[in-house]
């Protein structure tokens, strides 16, 4: 294996085995040419960079049928809220330019409709990109990269804000994504991006952060060095709540900016946790292969005593989860989801049945594997007769 930036030799610390596309749900006349592909982890000691060594090409994953919309959660959408928020107060004024990375259904960008800044979201996935442009957000439906954005004439060095939320991890290609940044952006401009941390997922154990879309799991080290590559500051860092722990980073072109004291406490813990080193990984894995023990007995002792047990929420993470303790539906009957385009699917890889959200409160279940750990509060509270009327929610990570 090779550090997909600096070509080092890798050598990979562990394999979740093989794995199918996270969202590949599929019919059950697909199952039999369903993708498979082999999931083995590395750490680049240089880069301190978190990284699958295989992955499905871009074109696989985010296409015409992507069924992840930012707005089927309402607490998302008002964290999207506050991140325009922010941004304005902070780095925009009147007229700016601003540019989203990976806009999906436009949930962020439409907290910029009809106001004075010139914004415009980059999306590959077809449908969610359509769903966007028809609630008026602008959306070029193609992929961020040196090649499309080559026709911006009027946002060429001249942008001052790049943006974007969970997809950084997603671009495999990090070298052409840094030289467009590097196009775009304005002399003070800045690239501000959220991500799933590193150093939440080892605390939390929370291994189905790790999925073929997830190419890296970015820490505050990493990306201070990876950005360094290419001159440029990791100007400031500021951790969320959002995706079960997520970092905002803020990123502007060398010796133009202030470096936060956020940034310097940030690279000091991550050293005392050792999260610069790949020894913090093998201690993952270790917890990883425990907590696959655990989920597995747990599962089993609840069948054997004859308890029903349904997944809620079919998200990306629960494939990783579903595959790589091999749970299939002799454990789990199925897994319900608001998503009209998971319903009457199957699970990828494992095959579970995937059934609307109204069917939880039909078939009530004595036990749920909550897949959406990171959703808990708003689930919890939409679904607070399940455990009054006895359910008990699940997970591999503390509840
Ligand atoms: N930003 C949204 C959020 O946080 O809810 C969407 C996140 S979703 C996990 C990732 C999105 O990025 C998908 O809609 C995908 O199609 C898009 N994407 C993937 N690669 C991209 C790229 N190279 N350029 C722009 N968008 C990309
Ligand atoms: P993700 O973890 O891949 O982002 O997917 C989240 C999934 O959870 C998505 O398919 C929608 C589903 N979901 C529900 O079914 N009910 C809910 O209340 C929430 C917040 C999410």
């Amino acid at each position: 294996m090779k550090c997909k930036i600096t070509g080092e030799k890798i050598t990979p610390f562990m394999s979740f085995g093989k794995m199918p596309l996270a969202n590949g749900f599929l019919k059950k006349e697909e199952f039999e040419k369903e993708f498979f592909f082999e999931m083995e982890v590395g750490f680049s000691e240089k880069l301190s960079l978190f990284q699958l060594n295989d992955f499905p090409s871009p074109e696989k994953m985010f296409n015409k049928e992507y069924p992840f919309y930012s707005g089927s959660s309402s607490y998302m959408k008002s964290h999207f809220k506050d991140y325009a928020d922010w941004i304005k107060k902070n780095y925009l004024s009147t007229k700016s330019n601003l540019v989203e990375i990976g806009s999906n259904d436009g949930t962020f960008l439409k907290n910029f409709v009809g106001t004075d800044i010139n914004y415009l979201g980059f999306e590959p996935s077809e449908n969610v990109a359509k769903k966007a442009i028809k609630n008026n957000v602008n959306t070029k439906n193609i992929f961020f990269n040196k090649d499309s954005i080559e026709d911006l004439k009027n946002f060429k060095s001249n942008t001052n804000v790049i943006c974007a939320a969970n997809v950084i991890c997603h671009i495999p290609n990090l070298k052409d994504l840094i030289s467009s940044i590097e196009i775009l952006l304005s002399k003070k401009g800045v690239f501000i991006f959220e991500e799933p941390y590193m150093g939440s997922m080892f605390s939390k154990v929370s291994y189905d952060q790790i999925y073929d879309e997830h190419i890296f799991m970015f820490s505050i080290t990493s990306i201070k060095k990876i950005f360094q590559l290419y001159n440029f500051d990791l100007i400031d860092v500021i951790p969320q709540v959002t995706h079960g722990g997520s970092m905002r980073y803020v990123v502007g072109r060398k010796k133009e900016h202030q470096i936060s004291i956020n940034v310097v406490n940030g690279l000091k813990e991550e050293q005392e946790k050792k999260l610069d080193k790949v020894e913090s990984c093998i201690k993952f894995k270790d917890d990883c292969e425990k907590s696959k023990q655990k989920t597995i007995q747990s599962l089993k002792e609840f069948k054997s005593m004859k308890k029903n047990i349904a997944g809620y929420a079919a998200t990306s993470k629960s494939t990783t989860i579903l595959n790589y303790c091999n749970i299939d539906s002799t454990l789990i009957d199925f897994i319900c989801d608001t998503t009209e385009g998971k319903i009457g699917k199957y699970s990828p890889g494992m095959h579970i049945p995937i059934k609307p959200i109204s069917h939880f409160k039909d078939q009530l279940p004595d036990i749920a594997y909550l897949f959406a750990w990171n959703h808990k509060d708003e689930i919890f509270s939409k679904e607070s007769d399940f455990k009054k009327n006895g359910g008990r929610w699940f997970s591999h990570v503390a509840l």
